[in-house]
């Protein structure tokens, strides 16, 4: 099978580490890739948007499978633009069609499913120019915090939390009228805030059948003790204590059914990740937002605990097979810790040489790329999270310190990492 891959992260280069350990993985691209991705196949200099050059890719290298890692070139319809090329009518697409990618492209699309198909969620409006007036009298008497959501994607930016009415006026005013986020702000999503305890479900689907895949906790803030600026992610761990067989089931039956079940209703053409970002309010689960790809630490410590064989696993999906598969998890804890640049989610510089990434201790170890590249003989980092480790563990507490242990012997200048990763379940 000669397979590419899209992307260019951590997932990417947990993808590539597990694509290439099958026997049925005869050639991997990676487009663009990061330098770790090299050490499993073949980076080629093509843009995750450059649909023309994925195309032409496919095409001269006779690819099989095509697998999209990241949400942007879903939500901008790369599935369909390739499914729908006759040259390329043997080749299976991994990733949900630009009206499956809705669920993450469109918040209010989303939020306007979920109520259709009766799945837990936060009560909400949208708004847009039109009826802003509106907006402004639904804020004043909204219950606080109040949530405001740019309606499309904003580089994980989009989500507002607001502690007081002024604030909300002031960001509502600032994404509807200035744009804030471009086209994205056009519209928005004004919703309750709920409180509880947050973490991630994965679902592969064919369309007709899915498989659950092991849930993860992922730590989004900066700081330490859950602090500072959002990121894309500082760490993550699998599986997360609290969701034992009774919560997940409450998880398959409240929300996974009625979204498969909400996707072939809709017409919705879906074989890829679905990604449930979820709260648990008084051990019940609620939908805060649906990713139409995996989560990104979340498959660093998702895809190691997966025993299947993936490509295995993706040629199912795409055969519409998936009834027939069985799930193989390891049962011991994984956690991730994510190595970012100083100033990262800020301003930070690139290019600084990256040492000691020969020292990492296998095979319950292991180390992926994020932000790296070349330059000359040397990596250098090359984003702002850079790199992370993934252990594995019998506690939580166990693998975390595995993970610090094993990053330790990694340097870069302004490199920094959480220590705290897993903290409320050690
Ligand atoms: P999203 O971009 O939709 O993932 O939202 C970013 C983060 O905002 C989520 O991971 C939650 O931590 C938080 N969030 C979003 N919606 C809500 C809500 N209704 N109640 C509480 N927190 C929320
Ligand atoms: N870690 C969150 C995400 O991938 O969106």
């Amino acid at each position: 099978m000669r397979i590419l891959l899209i992307g260019s992260g951590g997932r990417e280069h947990a993808f590539a580490w597990k694509l290439s350990q099958s026997p049925q993985c005869e050639k991997l691209f990676i487009a663009p890739g990061n330098a770790g991705t090299s050490q499993y196949g073949t980076n080629i200099p093509v843009g995750i948007n450059d649909f023309d050059g994925i195309k032409k890719h496919c095409i001269e290298e006779k690819i099989d499978l095509v697998i999209v890692g990241p949400e942007e070139p879903l939500v901008k319809g790369i599935t369909d633009f390739l499914i729908n090329d006759p040259k390329l009518k043997r080749m299976d697409v991994i990733g949900p069609s630009k009206a499956g990618a809705q669920l993450e492209g469109s918040k209010a699309f989303a939020k306007a499913f979920m109520q259709k198909y009766n799945i837990p969620t936060a009560a909400y409006r949208e708004f847009t120019l039109q009826n802003y007036k509106e907006g402004v009298e639904y804020i004043n008497h909204h219950a606080l915090p109040i949530v405001l959501k740019a309606d499309g994607l904003a580089a994980g930016k989009g989500v507002v939390i607001c502690e007081n009415h002024f604030e909300a006026l002031a960001e509502f005013d600032l994404m509807i009228q200035r744009a804030k986020f471009g086209e994205a702000s056009k519209k928005v999503v004004i919703e309750e805030f709920l409180k509880g305890i947050e973490l991630s479900v994965f679902v592969l689907t064919d369309g007709k059948n899915y498989v659950i895949l092991p849930e993860a906790k992922d730590y989004k803030r900066a700081g330490e003790g859950d602090t500072g600026l959002n990121t894309g992610g500082m760490g993550a761990i699998s599986p997360v204590p609290f969701a034992d067989e009774t919560f997940i089931k409450k998880v398959e039956e409240k929300i996974i059914k009625p979204t498969m079940d909400g996707l072939k209703k809709e017409g919705l053409v879906y074989r890829g990740f679905i990604f449930f970002g979820l709260i648990e309010v008084d051990d019940e689960p609620y939908m805060i937002e649906y990713n139409c790809r995996m989560g990104d630490p979340e498959t660093e410590v998702v895809i190691p605990r997966l025993k299947n064989d993936f490509v295995e696993l993706l040629v199912s999906a795409a055969s519409q097979q998936l009834d027939k598969t069985n799930i193989e998890i390891d049962p011991r804890y994984a956690c991730t810790v994510m190595a970012v640049s100083g100033g990262y989610p800020g301003e930070y510089e690139k290019g600084y040489k990256i040492s000691g990434l020969n020292d990492i201790s296998g095979p319950d170890n292991l180390l992926f790329h994020a932000g790296t590249s070349f330059k000359n003989e040397n990596i250098v980092t090359s984003g702002g999270r850079v790199l992370c480790i993934t252990s594995f563990g019998d506690s939580v507490e166990q693998a975390v310190d595995k993970s610090i242990k094993e990053l330790d012997k990694i340097s870069f200048t302004g490199m920094s990492y959480r220590r705290d990763i897993g903290f409320e379940f050690i």
